[in-house]
C-alpha cells in the first residue's frame, strides 16, 4: 500500500471535505506546519482564499468543511481560528502506534515516489587544467546530497561529471609544453601539484606573450581536430588531473567514479553538426567572424541581446557548444525526464540561454525538464570569494586536510584519554562532516562566509552538535540491541515525547521537499530540530530510571530517533560515529 506522509494524508482528506462542502474538486487545502506549537502541528490555510472566490464567510466555510471531514485517526483536535484557519493537533494514540511500527526498521519513513523519473544530475564538473579548488566544494557536495535523496525515494539517477577537458586552457598547456620542449628538454610534470605550477607558468606566459597566446589558440583548434601527438600529450594532463579529483572525491566520500565521467571532449564529434543545424534553422549570426546566437529574451541594460557563442572565428568551439550537444545527449540518448545542473549561480545566464536555445532548436524533448540548481559563492571572512592570504585560490584537498587537522585538535583536547589512532579516525569524520554540513545547512542560493570556528562548534546547527547528539543516544542504548525492541510498544505520557515523535514522522515530508526544490538545508534544519527535541525529551523524561514499560518505551523512542538521525545524516553524505 502507498505510504503517505501525514501532511499529504491531511491534504487529501481536507481536499475531499472541500469537494463535499463546495462541489469543487481538486482545490488545495493548503495544509502547512502550524506557525506556533500552541496551535497544534498543522494548519489548513486554503479556506480563506477559497471563501473569497466563492463569496462565502471564511469561518462559515471552514465549519462546513469540518462537518464533512471524514474521521481521521491522526487527529486529536480541530479548531477554527482567526480569520478562518483550521488548526490540527495530532493524536497521541496515532503517533504512538506509528512510532511503534518503526521499531526494527524506519524504512516506512522513506517516501516512495509514485512517478519514478530518469534524472540526470550534472555535478562537480571541475575543469581539469588545474587542481580542484574551494569553488568546487559546493557543487560537489550539494549534487551528491541531491543524488542520494532522489535515488533513495525511488528515482533512476544518472550522474554526469561534465569535466572541462577541451577548452582554450588545454591549448595553452600543450603549447607551453611544446615551447618548453623546444627550449629545454623538460618532461611532463608527473604530479598535479606540479601541474598547478605548470598551469600558472603557462598562464603567465599567455598573458605576457601575444605570440605565445596565438600559438595557444591555434593549439586548441589542432587538438579539437584530432591531432594525434596533441591528443597524446593532452591525455597525460587529463590522467594526472583525474587522479587528483579522485583523491578529493574519496576524502569527501562522494559517489562519482570514472563511469560517471562525460567530459566536454566526449561531445567533440557532435559540435560541427550542432553549428550546422543552428545555421540551417537560421539561428546563427556572424559577429566579427564568430558564429553566435542572439536570443531576444536575454538583453543587457543597453537593450542589446547577449550573444551565446557557438564557434569562434578560428573555428574553435566553446563551452556553450559542448553544452548544447550534452543537453541533446541527455534528453535523447539518456532519455532524461529531468536534468539538474548543479552549477555556480554566476553561470545563470549561460544556462538560461542554453535551455531556451535548446528548446528553440528542438534539441530536447518537450517533456524533458531542465533545471539550473544554482548555488552561491563561498566567501572569506573579508566578504570576498575565499582565497589564501596571498590571494591565490585555495586547493580543495588542502582545505579538507585542514578541516581534519582542526578536528583532530578538538577531539584530542576533549578526550585526552583516547589513543591517537582513534582520535584520527574520529577527526576524519568530524572534520569532513563539518565542512560538508556547514555548507549544506546554508541557503543554497546565497553566498556564505566560510568560518572554521562556527562549523566546528558543538553548539547550534553544526555537524559536531549532531554527531555528538547521535553518540549520546547510542550510549544510552549501549546495552540494547535492535531485537530487544521488537516486542516494545511506544507510549506517550509526556509532551516532549509527543513533539519528538511528530518530528520523526515528518522525515518523509522533508525529503519530499528536498526532492522538489533541491535545498539540502531543509534536511539540515530538520535534523537539528530533531536533535534538539531529543535533548528536551531526554531532560524531561528519565529513561533508564523510569519504571518498567515506560523505560522500554523511552528506550525504543531513543532507538528510532538514532535511526532517523543516521538516515538523514547519511542522505547528506555524513558518516556517524559511535563515540567522539
Ligand atoms: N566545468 C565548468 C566549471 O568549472 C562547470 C560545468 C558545469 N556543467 C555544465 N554542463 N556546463 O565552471
Amino acid at each position: 500500500m502507498k505510504q503517505y506522509s501525514i501532511r499529504r494524508k491531511l491534504e487529501l482528506a481536507f481536499g475531499r471535505a472541500i469537494e463535499k462542502a463546495t462541489g469543487l474538486a481538486g482545490e488545495p487545502a493548503g495544509v502547512m506546519y502550524a506557525s506556533r506549537p500552541e496551535f497544534g502541528e498543522y494548519q489548513v490555510n486554503g479556506v480563506m482564499s477559497l471563501a473569497r472566490r466563492l463569496g462565502a464567510k471564511p469561518r462559515d466555510l471552514a465549519q462546513r468543511i469540518l462537518d464533512r471531514l471524514e474521521p481521521q485517526p491522526e487527529i486529536e483536535r480541530l479548531e477554527i481560528a482567526g480569520p478562518g484557519f483550521i488548526n490540527i493537533q495530532l493524536a497521541d494514540d496515532f503517533l504512538a502506534g506509528k512510532a511503534s511500527s518503526l521499531l526494527g526498521s524506519i524504512e516506512a519513513l522513506i517516501p516512495r515516489t509514485d512517478t519514478a523519473e530518469t534524472i540526470v544530475v550534472d555535478y562537480s564538473s571541475p575543469n581539469l587544467a588545474k587542481e580542484m579548488h574551494v569553488g568546487h566544494l559546493r557543487g560537489t557536495i550539494i549534487g551528491d546530497c541531491l543524488v542520494r535523496v532522489l535515488e533513495r525515494i525511488g528515482h533512476h539517477i544518472i550522474r554526469q561529471n561534465h569535466v572541462g577537458d577541451w577548452g582554450t586552457q588545454f591549448g595553452m598547456l600543450i603549447a607551453y609544453m611544446e615551447t618548453l620542449r623546444a627550449e629545454t628538454s623538460t618532461q611532463l610534470p608527473t604530479e598535479l601539484a606540479d601541474l598547478e605550477v605548470f598551469y600558472r607558468a603557462a598562464k603567465d606566459r599567455f598573458d605576457r606573450d601575444p605570440e605565445f597566446a596565438e600559438r595557444a589558440r591555434a593549439s586548441v583548434v589542432k587538438l579539437q581536430s584530432g591531432d594525434l601527438e596533441y591528443i597524446r600529450i593532452w591525455k597525460q594532463f587529463i590522467e594526472e588531473s583525474l587522479k587528483h579529483c579522485e583523491a578529493v572525491y574519496q576524502k569527501l566520500n562522494i559517489r562519482l567514479t570514472r563511469d560517471d565521467l562525460k567530459p566536454e571532449s566526449f561531445y567533440n564529434e557532435q559540435l560541427a553538426g550542432i553549428a550546422i543545424r543552428l545555421e540551417e534553422q537560421g539561428l546563427l549570426t556572424l559577429s566579427q567572424g564568430a558564429k553566435v546566437v542572439f536570443l531576444p529574451e536575454f538583453t543587457g541594460k543597453d537593450g542589446k541581446p547577449f550573444p551565446l557563442m557557438v564557434q569562434k572565428s578560428d573555428g574553435g568551439y566553446l563551452y556553450a557548444t559542448s553544452d548544447l550537444a550534452a543537453v541533446e545527449y541527455r534528453s535523447r540518448q539518456l532519455q532524461a525526464d529531468r536534468v539538474l545542473y548543479v552549477v555556480d549561480a554566476r553561470q545563470s545566464l549561460h544556462f538560461q540561454q542554453l535551455f531556451t536555445l535548446a528548446r528553440l532548436a528542438g534539441l530536447v524533448d518537450d517533456d524533458c525538464n531542465l533545471v539550473h540548481v544554482a548555488y552561491g559563492t563561498m566567501m572569506g571572512k573579508d566578504g570576498r570569494p575565499f582565497k589564501t592570504r596571498s590571494g591565490d585560490t585555495v586547493k580543495l584537498i588542502e582545505l579538507l586536510d585542514e578541516g581534519i587537522r582542526r578536528a583532530f585538535e578538538l577531539v584530542s583536547s576533549k578526550n585526552p584519554q583516547l589513543d591517537e589512532a582513534t582520535c584520527r579516525d574520529i577527526a576524519r569524520t568530524v572534520g569532513i562532516g563539518s565542512v560538508k554540513y556547514a555548507d549544506l545547512s546554508k541557503n543554497r542560493t546565497s553566498d556564505y562566509v566560510f568560518d572554521w570556528d562556527a562549523m566546528l562548534s558543538f553548539e547550534g546547527n553544526t555537524a559536531p552538535y549532531l554527531l555528538y547528539a547521535y553518540t549520546r543516544i547510542k550510549s544510552i542504548l549501549k546495552k540494547q540491541s535492535d531485537s530487544d525492541f521488537s516486542s516494545s510498544r511506544i507510549l506517550i505520557t509526556e509532551k516532549s515525547e509527543h513533539a519528538l515523535i511528530v518530528k520523526i514522522l515528518q522525515l518523509p515530508e522533508v525529503l519530499e521537499q528536498v526532492a522538489e526544490d533541491y535545498y539540502p538545508s531543509h534536511l539540515c534544519s530538520y535534523l537539528y530540530d530533531l536533535a534538539v527535541l531529543f535533548m528536551r525529551f531526554y531532560e524531561a523524561c528519565p529513561i533508564l530510571k523510569a519504571e518498567t514499560g515506560t523505560r522500554e518505551s523511552r528506550l525504543a523512542l531513543a532507538a528510532i530517533t538514532a535511526a532517523t538521525l543516521k538516515e538523514g545524516l547519511g542522505l547528506l553524505g555524513l558518516d556517524t560515529l559511535e563515540r567522539m
